[in-house]
């Protein structure tokens, strides 16, 4: 397994590799987990070489307390992504990812409007320029994501339809804990208390999900079934739960089909954000 730092050295790396079957990439933020583990395992399958890069995108971060409280845990990364067989690991440094602050990045419109979208400003449009530059400085043939961020996964499909980038994107499902918690490096940062009562974002969309196959159609009615799901406790506080198109990501007045139910909860001072895919009785 290489490590590299820089474009030029991406370049030189996958020089003799390239044509001689699939290059595979996974973008991550490492911190790696069991998520992250299986993004790279379904690379692994499928590809011939495997890319793995790990970088903390500042400019994806809104609250400068959040990029700071980041988990970094460098070599335990390394040595999963030795495990899994990576061939190439690609953790630039913030300053040899953006020499100077660029001038030219990705806007991302309508998919970015709403959930994480609009309460973190600015931040698909970090996600979407730092992901469009990895795409050119390792050049995948496919790419992988996990529906756990579905969000961020949908703006990335747009952006590829939208701009004609020539990657293929693979969605990954959600791994999850015992208790239904989703997978994320965020979890870490929990204490015993809040992490007893982080699986109840989980539960708030599987009430959702169960409401929409009982035949539920009105948003508000299931976003109040999913609410109730919540316990009152100081330390929670639900900052969204929509009803949402599967691929435009805006709010659905009426469940007539698949909907993705999606939500937010501040546990403490931690984010934490999940998803369901909801289908209404044939
Ligand atoms: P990060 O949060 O490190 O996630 C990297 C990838 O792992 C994303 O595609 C995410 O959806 C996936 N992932 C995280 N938790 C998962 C889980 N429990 N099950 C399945 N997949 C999971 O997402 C980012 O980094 C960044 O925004 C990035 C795309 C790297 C751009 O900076």
């Amino acid at each position: 397994m290489r490590v590299v730092q820089t474009a030029d050295d991406v370049r030189a790396s996958l020089a003799m590799r390239r044509g001689v079957g699939a290059v595979g990439l996974v973008p991550t933020m490492g911190a790696l987990h069991a998520g992250h583990e299986r993004l790279i395992e379904r690379a692994r399958t499928d590809c011939q070489t495997v890319v793995v890069s790990i970088f903390v995108n500042p400019l994806q971060f809104d609250r400068a307390d959040d990029l700071a409280r980041y988990p970094r845990p460098f070599e335990a990364d390394l040595a999963v992504c030795e495990k899994l067989g990576v061939d190439l690991v690609f953790a630039p440094s913030p300053e040899q990812m953006y020499p100077e602050p660029p001038d030219c990045a990705v806007r991302v419109g309508a998919t970015a409007e709403h959930l994480c979208g609009a309460f973190r400003p600015g931040h698909f449009n970090g996600v979407a320029t730092v992901v469009l530059k990895l795409f050119n400085i390792v050049q995948p043939d496919v790419a992988y994501f996990g529906e756990k961020d579905a969000q961020q996964l949908a703006i990335i499909r747009r952006m590829v339809a939208d701009l004609n980038v020539p990657v293929r994107i693979a969605p990954v499902p959600t791994v999850r804990e015992a208790d239904g918690l989703a997978l994320s490096s965020r979890n870490q940062l929990l204490n015993a208390a809040e992490r007893a009562l982080a699986p109840s974002l989980f539960r708030a969309l599987t009430a959702a999900r169960e409401a929409v196959a009982a035949g539920a159609t009105d948003p508000k009615a299931v976003k109040q079934r999913a609410a109730e799901a919540i316990p009152a406790d100081e330390r929670l506080r639900l900052e969204y739960l929509e009803l949402v198109d599967p691929w435009t990501f805006q709010p659905v007045e009426t469940v007539t089909g698949p909907v993705v139910a999606a939500g937010a909860l501040w546990v403490g001072r931690t984010r934490l954000i999940d998803n369901v895919l909801c289908t209404p009785p044939a």
